[in-house]
């Protein structure tokens, strides 16, 4: 099976060489863990080894995503810029409708969020895909619909051959009851915890799954460090 980088040789290391190619692989956790960091370690990793990759945004812009990425030390702005890295925010469309309500007092109509029209967006030619935060699109639909949306979309992108991640807050996950995992190829989860013998926020990354793949027992620890990123410790 071939692999794709994740851009960090310590994690390359753990997953046989890295990401299943052509797989869907679901990064899960809660708030500041590193979710979108880890998503941009892999963009900046396929940019610089000449893939082209999209980066589908809900919550920030492609101009606050370039910042934090170079912040950590991780320069994408000439491959947005040459239209290898294609970054494109979608809105949930909740998100208008709200503004809609507030600004001119219009009632929500109980639009209901489509994710597999996702797959619209991304140009053919496109080898890797990032989806940070697939979980704004849980609170208007239900579990069922939630579930069938997001295998046939995960099918779709599979069909195509994109590795895509998909990124998704613990909130959303949790009510969606975990779903996403079983359809995907694999699932890490990233955490950000107090240890409450030292007081200190911990940050680990779990490999939860990885088929094809032999993974580690442990989690592995790590620090997001300036100009650097994440940074694990060594074993
Ligand atoms: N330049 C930097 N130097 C050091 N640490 C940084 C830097 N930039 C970000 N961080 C750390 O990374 C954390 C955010 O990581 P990230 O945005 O990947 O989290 P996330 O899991 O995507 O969070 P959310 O669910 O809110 O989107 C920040 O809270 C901060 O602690
Ligand atoms: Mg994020």
């Amino acid at each position: 099976m071939e692999r794709i980088s994740t851009g960090l040789t310590k994690l390359d290391s753990k997953l046989e060489g890295g990401y299943p190619e052509g797989k869907g692989i679901l990064i899960s956790g809660n708030t500041g863990s590193g979710k979108t960091i880890l998503g941009l370690h892999l963009l900046h990793q396929a940019c610089e080894s000449g893939k082209n990759c999209m980066l589908i945004a809900t919550e920030e812009t492609p101009e606050d995503i370039l910042l934090q990425a170079k912040s950590l030390g991780l320069n994408l702005k000439p491959f947005y810029e040459d239209g290898n890295l294609v970054i494109q925010r979608v809105y949930e469309e909740r998100v208008y409708e709200s503004i809609g309500c507030v600004e001119w007092g219009t009632k929500p109509s109980g639009l209901k969020s489509n994710i597999i029209k996702l797959k619209d967006i991304i140009p053919d030619t496109t080898d890797v895909v990032v989806i940070d935060n697939i979980g704004v699109f849980t609170p208007s639909i239900s579990l069922d619909e939630f579930k069938s949306q997001f295998d046939a979309l995960n099918h779709l992108l599979f069909k195509r051959n994109y590795t895509t991640i998909y990124i998704m807050d613990e909130s959303s996950n949790k009510r969606t009851d975990y779903t996403a995992a079983y359809s995907v190829y694999g699932v890490i989860k990233m955490s950000n915890m107090e240890n409450p013998y030292t007081n200190k926020h911990e940050r680990c990354l779990e490999i939860v799954k990885m088929r094809n793949t032999q993974i580690p027992d442990e989690p592995m620890k790590f620090k997001i460090q300036p100009n650097k990123g994440i940074d694990f410790f060594s074993d």
